[in-house]
């Protein structure tokens, strides 16, 4: 059966305990949730030469790294940033590839220094960036390049990257000559192939389509004398949001084993939302019962600020009350305090519901926390890791002087006149 989000990860008693003592908005994730994550990708692939790279963007937070660092994962990074996170929560840069579009030369430069795995190349361009900056450091980067299948993963089309005409990949033609260059060159090393096509995808045909013309373009690469080491399929299965039926990450497994048949390269998964969107909730307070014209509006202490999914993508995240209900259910709009009309975490839910009550907000482990904004002058709120009973602060909630770290006044005199 797919993993219910319907199913809150963590016990209500347990969550309004949270509340209680580290107060709302807050993010709390269950380890026990995010261990069984990870082990239905690493227990299908016991025994074979794989890696699973965290694709850290889903959730950045240290402690979550660590929980999977721990495991033994790789990471999946797109900035020195994410770089720096990796290793200041005890992860192996020696397993980090480095994916994305637009690497700077700060990015590049640290990701040699620290000599990861992997650079995935998104262009001509970037290869030849990577080639002379490893040549300064009088080094070798190990390189693969990220192909677009162009392949329609049947997902939102803001997280859909796998065709034609999206900003990512190299088209196979274009593919070949950087490969043929990079085995030329003495500072790049050819280690792999990459393709990823998207996220929040619940069939297996999609990945499968682009696994077969990946293989055809990699086996004809090997006949012409360019070795490759591993093949990293990019990102996880899809994941149950409100009744979706996803692919289950074995199932996903045993079908790309199928194909792999013989080749003897080593298979990198890069998975973000299914290792952590159904270990954490977003737990929050309704402030105030308001009736509009024809609508009932619940105002929670969360924003789009805190979960920016329902406003920029539409996304569905199931919504529960903590307390058992008392009377009679109503229609809410669960709105939050941040000044536009967009600002919502669901529209038109059935809830019996007073002020003062707690809601937990399902499937916010994923791009929740890692997308929140200080948007509105908001702190952003603290973070809480369940171990069974037990709950570990993992992360502060903001102050307000956080907010304007950095900053500085305009450097006007006292008595200049801003006519
Ligand atoms: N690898 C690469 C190169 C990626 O771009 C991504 C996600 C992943 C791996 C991880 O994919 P996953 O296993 O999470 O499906 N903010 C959006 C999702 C953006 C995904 C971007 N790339 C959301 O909230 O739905």
């Amino acid at each position: 059966m797919a993993e219910s989000a319907s199913s809150m990860p963590v016990e209500a008693t347990l969550l309004a305990q949270v509340a209680e003592q580290f107060g709302t908005p807050c993010y709390v994730y269950s380890r026990q949730k995010l261990v069984a994550a990870w082990h239905s990708y690493a227990d299908p692939l016991m025994g074979r030469d794989a890696l699973i790279c965290y694709a850290m963007k889903a959730n950045s937070t240290l402690a979550i790294l660590d929980v999977f660092a721990r495991l033994g994962a790789g990471f999946d990074i797109v900035s020195a940033g994410e770089l720096a996170r990796v290793i200041a929560a005890g992860g192996d840069p020696g397993r980090v590839v480095f994916s994305g579009v637009g690497k700077s030369e700060s990015d590049i430069l640290a990701a040699l220094e620290a000599n990861i795995l992997c650079f995935n190349v998104e262009s001509a361009s970037e290869l030849r960036r990577i080639e002379s900056l490893a040549q300064r450091r009088g080094t070798r980067a190990r390189i693969s390049v990220r192909v677009n299948p162009d392949v329609d993963a049947g997902t939102h089309p803001y997280i859909s990257t796998g065709l034609r005409e999206n900003k990512f990949g190299i088209p196979f033609t274009q593919a070949r000559e950087l490969y043929r260059h990079a085995q030329a060159s003495a500072h790049l090393v050819v280690v792999g192939i990459d393709v990823h096509i998207g996220s929040q995808i619940l069939e297996v045909a999609p990945f499968l389509e682009a696994l077969d013309r990946t293989l055809a373009f990699a086996d004809s690469l090997v006949a012409e004398g360019i070795a490759i080491h591993h093949l990293d399929l990019g990102g996880g299965v899809g994941i149950r949001y409100r009744d979706e039926e996803p692919l289950l990450p074995a199932d996903y497994i045993r079908e790309v084993y199928a194909r792999l048949g013989e080749r003897p390269w080593q298979l990198l998964l890069e998975p973000g939302r299914s290792l952590v969107g159904n270990a954490g909730v977003l737990l929050t307070r309704v402030e105030y019962l308001k009736q509009g014209d024809g609508r009932q509006f619940a105002i929670v202490d969360a924003a789009m600020n805190d979960l920016l999914r329902p406003s920029l993508y539409d996304a569905w995240h199931d919504i529960v009350a903590l307390k058992p209900p008392q009377g009679v259910p109503q229609v809410f709009d669960i709105v939050g305090p941040v000044c536009e009309s967009g600002d919502f975490l669901g529209r038109g839910r059935s809830l019996a519901l007073a002020e003062g009550d707690l809601l937990a907000v399902l499937s916010a482990g994923a791009y929740g926390m890692s997308m929140s904004s200080n948007y509105n002058s908001r702190a952003r709120p603290a973070e809480v890791l369940v171990d069974g009973p037990t709950m570990h602060l993992i992360r502060e909630r903001e102050s307000l002087s956080d907010l304007f770290r950095g900053e500085r006044r305009a450097p006007f005199a006292e008595d200049e006149q801003l006519a």
